[in-house]
């Protein structure tokens, strides 16, 4: 295939992340055009964008659940859509692996144009599977203990009250701009101590792929790497910096200090940073612009929330449920097996839909309804399931409560007044643009 062929057309250049602009190239490639796409293909990005996903995951959950779909621009995939079939696929790690040798934990595959030797991958625990994944989550585990959250807690809530006051009201501004993205900035600089002057760093680096003048996929991906090198340089740096002179409490003192870093190479655990950095990051941001669009969509959830904030902490699972911040993981099948009646192949591509879960009816009663009173609200699969689980959910459930609390205090609510852009791709699902006005209630 020619470098023409793989031309990026300037409007992709504003794709939100790497992800999102390689998805979409994929889905628009001449080479990928299916005549007769797929009913049930929910890889093409445009149905989130669109926000139309929810009649087609409750299609495929009504007819059972899995269903392959043979021809997508993302190749062949099953697609596992109830909350059943993805907690037990996920309870099988050895049979289901996320590591990177069997295709990693997206739909989308590693640009195939990037010769090995040109691919810089940093070692994340999150695309490993047992052993080496136990040994490599154990390092930053302690790190989000409900004793060091409470740590935490104090200049969490601190530095949200600083912001909220900091904002103008009944004037329209952009929640995702000036909060969810800020919040979610500042709540991973304060968890790694990170030089708060440098802290959007943070933000770049997960949202990289901005305004570049991105030609090929392969650049693209060169792209990406230089970023992953930038990082890798500052975390050395900050780390020798750390080991040599004096120590905190944050998560990469705490990692110094920690045997298990004895059996970790520099890569590893540069690897395992970019993970917590790139893992918080629009998936927190995601669920704070989610609970304002959420209130807005259900204005008698929000009045329940502002007659009666002990409903706080359920409102925060609700809402974590209800938007789903990552849509999918995927698995691949390390044997041939046998799945709620389907035969898998060995090398087969599983993709987890935690949004098609979420909105389970056999477990969520009228599952497309916020309802932040709902008793099992945090049965949702948003966190995914099993070894894997997320391992900052008590942080971003920290971050999440927190921005609830404040704006209770400051009896401040946000309604949505302007332009709501939501984020084209199936791996992330929110918002890059939610347009509000501050009220007091
Ligand atoms: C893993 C979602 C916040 C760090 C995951 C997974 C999901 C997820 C779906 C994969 C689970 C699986 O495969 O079963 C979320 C959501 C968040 C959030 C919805 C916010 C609402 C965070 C935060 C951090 C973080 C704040 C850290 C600062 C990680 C890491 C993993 C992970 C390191 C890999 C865990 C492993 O492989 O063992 N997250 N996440 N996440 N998340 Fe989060």
């Amino acid at each position: 295939m020619t470098d023409q062929a793989h031309a990026y057309p300037g409007e992709y250049r504003s794709a939100p992340t790497a992800y999102a602009a390689l998805s979409e190239y994929l889905e628009n490639h001449p080479d990928h055009q299916l005549h007769h796409p797929h009913p049930f293909d929910v890889s093409r990005s445009d149905i989130y964008l669109e926000d139309r996903w929810q009649p087609i995951f409750a299609e495929m959950r009504a007819m059972g659940p899995l269903h392959y779909v043979d021809e997508s621009p993302f190749r062949p995939h099953w697609n596992v859509v109830s909350h059943k079939a993805i907690a037990h696929v996920e309870a099988l790690p050895d049979l289901f692996s996320s590591s990177w040798e069997y295709g990693g934990i997206t739909i989308l595959d590693r640009a195939e144009d990037v010769a090995p030797e040109e691919a810089f991958e940093l070692p994340m625990f999150i695309a490993m599977d047992r052993p080496e994944h136990t040994a490599q989550r154990r390092t930053v585990s302690p790190a989000f203990t409900p004793t060091e959250m409470k740590r935490l807690e104090e200049s969490i809530r601190r530095r949200t009250g600083a912001l909220l006051d900091s904002l103008p009201i009944s004037e329209q501004f952009d929640w995702v701009e000036k909060v969810s993205i800020e919040l979610t900035t500042q709540m991973l600089a304060i968890l790694f101590g990170f030089p708060w002057q440098d802290r959007h760093l943070l933000t770049y680096w997960s949202d990289w792929a901005g305004d570049t003048e991105l030609a090929t996929v392969r650049e693209l991906d060169k792209l990406r790497q230089d970023i992953l090198r930038e990082m890798g340089s500052y975390f050395g740096q900050l780390w020798s910096d750390r080991a040599k002179g004096e120590q905190g409490k944050d998560l990469i003192s705490m990692m110094i200090r920690s045997d298990s870093m004895n059996h970790m190479s520099p890569q590893e655990f540069i690897g395992n940073l970019v993970l917590l950095i790139v893992g918080g990051n629009d998936t927190t941001r995601n669920t704070m612009s989610g609970i304002v669009h959420a209130f807005h969509e259900f204005p008698e959830q929000r009045i329940a929330f502002e007659n009666d904030s002990s409903l706080i902490p359920n409102a925060v699972q609700e809402c974590i449920r209800y938007q789903t911040p990552l849509a999918h993981m995927r698995r691949t099948a390390t044997e041939d097996t046998e799945l709620f009646g389907k035969k898998i192949a060995k090398g087969d591509k599983l993709v987890l839909w935690y949004l098609s879960a979420n909105r389970d009816e056999e477990v969520f009663e009228n599952p497309d309804q916020l309802d932040i009173r709902r008793e099992n609200a945090r049965r949702h699969l948003a966190f995914g399931y099993g070894i894997h689980r997320c391992v900052g959910a008590r942080l971003a459930e920290l971050q999440l409560r927190v921005l609830l609390e404040e704006m209770h205090k400051r009896r401040l609510h946000a309604n949505v007044t302007g332009k709501v852009e939501r984020t084209r791709a199936n791996f992330v699902h929110g918002f890059r643009k939610l347009e509000v006005e501050l009220k007091r209630f």
